[in-house]
């Protein structure tokens, strides 16, 4: 039976898509039965980021609207995936795509929800799926304070088990202004520590190329480090 796990941050541009992606092929990697559902509607990303783009025919709003079954929406990689519908429709209700979600429950380990930025109408469909959540924040104070606000937002939907990713760090950031340490990160928000993502040049590369990051490269050795985390073993936080 899988965990189904939103992955969120309130503000744009943290790193959402990039963790659900990474976190994804590293738990795929060491065996388990995953599968990523890009929940932004009309901007989606996912199957660019797993290399899956090609291969997408259909997507959950199809299901939705009765087009295809969910077994057809899925797009069977290491990873696999269900693509976002390219435009919101009233059947994109909280509990139709609640309903869709948990019909997988039984086919996988984890199931990953990639939230769209923001609190509003997509994030309360993401968010519907979802019995657990990740808040992914940079070290800036803007978006850690977006973050604490996705977490009330989560709590006041009944999901308390959330963990914190703090994406993007730099051990010894090029500004200092403005950015917070991993304590600030986590005091402010108050969120418990999952893991942190160190900032990596090749992440970025490879979103736009749809590669596999290297195997050695930091952001590889992170998301290894919190998918070993969440399977119960224990690992440092950051690389030595
Ligand atoms: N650890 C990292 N190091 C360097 N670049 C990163 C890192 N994480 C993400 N990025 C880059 O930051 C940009 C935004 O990342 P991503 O699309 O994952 O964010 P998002 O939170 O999903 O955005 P949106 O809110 O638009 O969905 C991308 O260009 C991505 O490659
Ligand atoms: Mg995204």
């Amino acid at each position: 039976m899988a965990e189904i796990i939103l992955v969120s941050s309130g503000k744009g541009g943290s790193g959402k898509s990039s963790f659900t992606s990474g976190i994804s092929r590293a738990l795929s990697f060491n065996g388990a039965k995953v599968l990523a559902i890009d929940c932004d509607i009309g901007l989606r990303s996912l199957d660019l980021l797993l290399g899956l783009s090609d291969k997408v025919v259909f997507d959950w709003g199809d299901v939705l609207l009765g087009r295809c079954t969910a077994e057809q929406a899925i797009v069977e990689g290491e990873t696999d995936l269900i693509a976002a519908p390219p435009k919101f429709n009233d059947a994109f209700t909280p509990e139709a795509f609640a309903q869709l979600v948990k019909s997988l429950k039984s086919k996988y380990d984890y199931i990953f929800i990639d939230s769209p930025a923001g609190i509003d109408r997509g994030f309360q469909i993401a968010a519907a799926g979802a019995e657990k959540a990740v808040v992914v924040t940079t070290p800036d104070s803007v978006c850690v304070r977006s973050c604490g606000r996705a977490f009330d937002e989560l709590y006041a939907m009944g999901i308390a088990d959330v963990r914190l990713i703090i994406n993007m760090f730099e051990v010894k950031p090029v500004c200092k202004r403005k950015l917070l340490n991993i304590d600030q990160c986590i005091d402010e928000t108050g969120v418990q520590l999952l893991g942190v993502v160190p900032r990596d040049p090749s992440l970025g590369y490879c979103s736009v190329t749809g590669e596999t990051p290297a195997e050695f490269s930091p952001s590889t050795l992170a998301f290894s480090r919190i998918a070993k985390r969440m399977t119960g073993k224990r690992v440092p936080l950051v690389c030595e």
